[in-house]
C-alpha cells in the first residue's frame, strides 16, 4: 500500500486517540454500525482532502465499513496529527499522504497521491481537491459521479465555480446543513480557538482585550467562547446587519483600525484575505498577538509583515516574534494558519460527529442518485439533516415534545385568528 506519512511508529498512541475521539461520536457510530450491515458504498473510491484529526479517522473508518475504499490527504499542511495518520495506514490500512508542517509542494504531491488513486468521490475541506483536478488533472472528471464540501470557504469556491458554469460534478454542501454549520462553526470554532491561542501562549484571558474580526457563525463562537473566560471582546464587521447583531449580543463594535492601539489579541474569522494589514501593524502595541482561524493563511498580510519588520525569531512552538519599527514586537500564531487545528486538536469529537454523520450520509446519497442529479452545489437532504438532529438528541438521552394533532391542524391553517 502507497503512503507517505511522518512515523508509522506513532501508530499506537494514534489508534488510542482515535478510539477515544469515536467513543464521541455516537451517530457516526450508529452509521458505521449500519454501513457494516448494508456495504452502502460497495466498490465506490473516496478521495478525502480533510484534516486529518481522531475525528476525521473515524469518519474514513465509517466509509471503509460501508464498502468504500477510501485514501486520504490533509487539506492544510498545519493540521494534520501524524500520530493518527499513523495509526490509519497501521490498523486501518488506509492510505494516508500528510505530514504535519509539509511544505507547499508536497501539500499538492498529496493531494495528486490520492487524485492518482481513481477516485470517483472527492470528499473535500477548503476545495483543493476540486480546484486541483479541474486545473490539472482533468482526464479524471469521467470517473467521477460527485462529492461534498465541508466547510465555508470551500462552498464560496464551488459557487464561484457554478456561477462560472465550471462545476464539474454534483457537490454537497455539508457546511450548510442546520447540523453542521450551527453546531461546528458556532461551538467548534468557539471552544478550539480558544484552546489553540491558550494552548499556544498559556495566556490569561480574562481582563485582555480581544478582538475577532468577522461576525459570522464562527466569529460569533469565538467572540461568545472569549467572554465566557473573561475577556472584554470587540467585533469588527463589514456587514451592517452583523455588526448590529454583535452589538445586541454585547459586543462593542469598531472599525479595525480604532481597535488595533489597545488589542491584546486579534483573531480573523472572515474567509477573506488580508483583513489585517500594514495600516493594521503600525497601528498595534507592543506584544499584540496576532491569531487566524479561517481556512486560508490569508486573512494576515503575513509579507507585508515580513518587509516591515527588522527581524524575526520563534519564540515558542508556534509563536513568531516579529520585531518592528522602534523595537515594537508583534507576535503571529501558527503562521498566520488555522489556530485551532495547528496549535490545538480542531473542533472536538461531540461537534465533529454530526459534521461527519452529514459527510458519511451524503457520500451515500450521492452513490444512490448520482445518476439524477446535475452539476449544481446541492444541500444535504432536509430528512438527513433532521434525522442526525434526531440521532444527537437520542445520544444525550434528551426527549422533546410532539405537536398535538389539534395544534398541527392550527399551524396549517389561516381562518383561525383572535
Ligand atoms: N475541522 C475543524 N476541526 C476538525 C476536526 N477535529 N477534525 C477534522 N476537521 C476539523
Amino acid at each position: 500500500m502507497d503512503y507517505e506519512i511522518k512515523d508509522i511508529s506513532l501508530a499506537g498512541e494514534g489508534k488510542l486517540k482515535i478510539e477515544w475521539a469515536g467513543g464521541r461520536m455516537p451517530v457516526l457510530r450508529l452509521i458505521r454500525e449500519r454501513f457494516q450491515k448494508e456495504k452502502p458504498l460497495k466498490g465506490l473510491k473516496v478521495g478525502a482532502c480533510l484534516h486529518v484529526t481522531s475525528e476525521t479517522a473515524n469518519l474514513m473508518i465509517t466509509l471503509k465499513e460501508g464498502g468504500a475504499s477510501v485514501y486520504l490527504c490533509a487539506s492544510n499542511p498545519l493540521s494534520t496529527q501524524d500520530d493518527v495518520a499513523a495509526s490509519l495506514v497501521k490498523d486501518y490500512e488506509i492510505p494516508v499522504f500528510a505530514i504535519k508542517g509539509e511544505d507547499r509542494d508536497s501539500y499538492y504531491q498529496h493531494i495528486q497521491k490520492v487524485l492518482d488513486s481513481g477516485l470517483q468521490y472527492t470528499m473535500d475541506d477548503g476545495a483543493d481537491l476540486v480546484s486541483t483536478l479541474h486545473s490539472s488533472r482533468r482526464e479524471l472528471l469521467p470517473n467521477i459521479i460527485g462529492g461534498s464540501e465541508e466547510t465555508t470557504t470551500g462552498i464560496i469556491r464551488l459557487r464561484a465555480m457554478e456561477k462560472d458554469g465550471k462545476l464539474p460534478y454534483p457537490l454537497i454542501s455539508v457546511n450548510d446543513a442546520n447540523t453542521k454549520y450551527l453546531f461546528d462553526n458556532r461551538y467548534g470554532t468557539g471552544q478550539s480557538t480558544i484552546d489553540g491561542i491558550l494552548r499556544a501562549t498559556n495566556k490569561l484571558l480574562a481582563g485582555s482585550n480581544f478582538v475577532v474580526c468577522g461576525y459570522g457563525w464562527c466569529g460569533r463562537g469565538i467572540a461568545t467562547r472569549a467572554k465566557g473566560l473573561g475577556a472584554r471582546v470587540t467585533v469588527t464587521e463589514v456587514s451592517p446587519l452583523k455588526a448590529l447583531e454583535a452589538i445586541m449580543d454585547g459586543f462593542e463594535v469598531k472599525t479595525l483600525v480604532e481597535a488595533c492601539p489597545t488589542a491584546d489579541i486579534i483573531v480573523t474569522a472572515t474567509g477573506d484575505l488580508h483583513v489585517v494589514r500594514e495600516e493594521h501593524f503600525i497601528k498595534l502595541k507592543d506584544g499584540a498577538i496576532l491569531s487566524n482561524s479561517g481556512h486560508f493563511n490569508v486573512e494576515i498580510d503575513i509579507d507585508t509583515l515580513e518587509k516591515i519588520s527588522n527581524g524575526k525569531r520563534r519564540i515558542r512552538g508556534f509563536i513568531d516574534e516579529y520585531i518592528l519599527e522602534g523595537g515594537k514586537k508583534i507576535y503571529l500564531l501558527a503562521e498566520g494558519r488555522l489556530v485551532n487545528l495547528a496549535c490545538a486538536e480542531g473542533h472536538p469529537s461531540e461537534v465533529m460527529d454530526m459534521s461527519f454523520a452529514n459527510q458519511a450520509l451524503s457520500c451515500e446519497y450521492i452513490k444512490d442518485n448520482a445518476k439524477t442529479l446535475k452539476n449544481k452545489v446541492y444541500n444535504v437532504p432536509t430528512v438527513i439533516d433532521e434525522e442526525i438532529a434526531r440521532l444527537k438528541l437520542e445520544s444525550m438521552n434528551t426527549s422533546i415534545d410532539v405537536l398535538t394533532p389539534e395544534q398541527k391542524k392550527y399551524l396549517a391553517s389561516w381562518d383561525m385568528g383572535t
